[in-house]
């Protein structure tokens, strides 16, 4: 498993200096490129949730989506998108959250996720945790029970995960 794992980390892409200087860029791009790291990188986001009662799986966009659909496939569950602003057509509910500079904002359709419906998170990166963190809140907001976070990767040194309910599973298959 560690060695699976060796085998993914070193074809993720680090970037420098993208899209601003001073950021390194963590490009998942290679994973979904090659057919055998694509279904092993999807086979073992969905490993520890196996046999949980899922309902949904709400990938955050746009890079949550890419594994996200995968996923909630795997896990016999149905997708739901939570989008920036202004990209879903129907009744939506938002929720604001603050960034470093301002604040952004995460949309869901109203007739998706209902009162009592078992969600897994799924993003591609933890970094600062605010995404999920929001994300988690809208879920929430409609009366979901998150069940657990699903990353590809978690940037462990900004300590994201402690805004994110500690008493949830948080899986990420790769931490740098
Ligand atoms: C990146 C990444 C996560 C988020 C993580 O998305 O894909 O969604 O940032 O950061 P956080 O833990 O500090 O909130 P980005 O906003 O770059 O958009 P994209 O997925 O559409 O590329
Ligand atoms: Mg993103």
């Amino acid at each position: 498993d560690k060695s699976l794992r060796d085998l993914l980390l070193g074809n993720v892409r680090s970037v420098p200096n993208f899209p601003k200087p001073g950021i390194i860029f963590k490009d998942i791009t290679p994973l979904l490129q090659d057919r055998y790291l694509l279904e092993l990188t999807s086979r073992l986001l969905a490993e520890p949730f196996r046999g949980a009662k899922i309902d949904f799986v709400a990938g955050l966009e746009s890079r949550g989506f890419l594994f996200g659909t995968n996923l909630a496939q795997d896990l016999h569950a149905g997708f739901v998108p939570i989008r920036k602003p202004g990209k879903l057509p129907a009744s939506t509910h938002s929720i604001e959250y603050e960034l470093e500079y301002g604040t952004d904002s995460l949309e869901v359709h109203t007739d998706s996720i209902q009162s009592g419906d078992n969600v897994l998170i799924h993003d591609d990166l933890m970094a600062t945790g605010g995404t999920s963190a929001a994300a988690s809140n809208l879920i929430r907001k409609m009366g979901g029970n998150i069940i657990g976070y699903s990353f590809v990767m978690e940037i462990s040194a900004l300590g994201g995960r402690r805004f994110l309910d500690q008493n949830l599973p948080v899986h990420s298959l790769l931490k740098v």
